[in-house]
């Protein structure tokens, strides 16, 4: 069988034609039987297959390829001189019905960026190509192991304590697919490799199609803080319990959801955003009241110290109202990675960029997380957003982004990478 890349040396393949391919051959690489759009989590045997498929592709172009001990896969095109690389790259995991182009643009724009350099011309720094594993905080509750195992912000010794929704600790599902979690502290960057890395993603939001502009540039990422509530009160007959006799812990939890509403809502907290994701009930029974409720909340900011304040905020309503309700309460914060701000330089280089390319483009937050916010860790980083349609649905299976839009941000990228390589 003709590799993808095979076929677009072969013929006079167009970039459309290119990461149109791209997008199909990833976008079929979804669980079957579990609903509409694509679900391919983190540490599953299809993310495994996606970086399969990007180590072909990069190989073909006559890259070195490597996967490190997180899952992460890297593709390094020498440049003229050794020293540190300049990097690009996003991840390759969904969220569950996910649409498919989060993460998935980004990895496609270093394909293609890879394709359109590899032949034609040489960086002085090496160029690195990056698909990272794990983005998606869907699967464990911590956002980005890949490029947190990469940062150091999270260790080997960590990956016993998180776990799936069935219990499976994230060490376990590094071995089903062939990673070694005692040896994933291997994959550390170290800042003396990494001159900067950009990140193509797509926006997931309406702020570029509302006002008509074709690019952002990214200037500060949302952090996110993580917790798990379980309130247990007490199972018993719906009928027989009189109202004021009863621990409720699915009431006590609906009472907290509007609580964050109301707490991300007030103005002194504007800009938060909380969200109750995932609920479950026991014993889930139509005529017994709900004795046990977990749910995971998820607050974001791009405000360090709000972001945290709103936190405890939260955890202190949860405590009282189950105290008021006669419920037990438990509070175990899963994650907490905090917003970054980008560095001036780079975003200056990507807006020179965008103007060169003669693109319309804006200076943006993030309120989604990304790879880029821990690899600002290691070295100067950067972000380009390309517009998403449907009035900016994300994590769902309505997710667009037109190609066009796609291409369009291939070319800021390249003249962003041009950019920081001449630096
Ligand atoms: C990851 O995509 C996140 O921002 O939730
Ligand atoms: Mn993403
Ligand atoms: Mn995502
Ligand atoms: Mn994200």
């Amino acid at each position: 069988m003709t590799t993808i890349t095979e076929a677009s040396l072969a013929s006079q393949t167009t970039t459309e034609t290119l990461v149109d391919e791209l997008l199909n051959r990833f976008a079929r690489l979804t669980e079957t039987g579990h609903g509409p759009g694509v679900t391919r989590l983190a540490y599953t045997r299809l993310e495994r297959e996606a970086h399969e498929v990007f180590t072909e592709f990069m190989t073909d172009l006559g890259l070195t390829v490597w996967t490190d001990q997180a899952g992460n896969t890297i593709a390094e095109l020498a440049g003229r001189r050794p020293g540190p690389a300049i990097g690009t790259g996003s991840h390759l995991d969904s969220v569950p019905n996910a649409g498919a182009y989060d993460g998935i643009a980004g990895v496609i724009a270093a394909m293609v960026a890879a394709w359109q350099l590899a032949e034609q011309e040489t960086f002085d720094h090496p160029l690195r190509f990056v698909a990272f594993a794990a983005e998606e905080g869907a699967r464990f509750g911590q956002a980005c192991t890949g490029s947190r195992l990469a940062a150091g912000l999270t260790e080997s010794a960590d990956l016993d304590h998180l776990h799936d929704a069935a219990g499976t600790s994230m060490a376990d599902a590094f071995r089903e697919v062939g990673l070694d979690p005692e040896a994933a502290d291997e994959a550390r960057w170290s800042a003396d490799d990494w001159a900067g890395f950009v990140e193509l993603h797509i926006e997931q939001g309406s702020v570029l199609t509302d006002t008509n502009t074709q690019i952002g540039v990214v200037d500060t990422i949302s952090g996110s803080t993580r917790l798990h509530v379980e309130f247990r009160g007490r199972a018993s007959h719906t009928g027989g319990t009189p109202m004021h006799l009863r621990a409720d812990a699915l009431a006590a939890a609906a009472e907290l959801i509007t609580a964050g509403e109301t707490l991300a809502t007030d103005p002194r907290h504007r800009g938060t955003r909380i969200t109750v994701g995932t609920i479950e009930v026991e014993p889930g029974s139509m005529t017994t009241i709900p004795g046990l409720c977990r749910l995971d909340v998820d607050i974001r900011d791009t405000d360090d110290r709000r972001q945290r304040e709103t936190a405890l905020e939260l955890i202190g309503r949860a405590e009282r109202l189950a105290a008021e309700r006669g419920v037990d309460s438990d509070v175990q914060v899963v994650a907490d990675a905090s917003p970054a701000i980008l560095p001036l330089s780079i975003q200056r280089q990507l807006t020179s960029a965008a103007h060169e390319v003669g693109c319309s483009y804006r200076v943006m937050p993030s309120g989604a997380s990304h790879d880029t916010q821990m690899i600002s860790h290691v070295c100067p980083v950067g972000m380009l957003f390309v517009p998403s349609q449907n009035h900016g649905i994300s994590h769902a299976p309505e997710e667009l982004t037109h190609t066009t839009d796609i291409v369009r941000g291939i070319d800021v990228l390249i003249a962003g990478l041009r950019r920081l390589d001449s630096a």
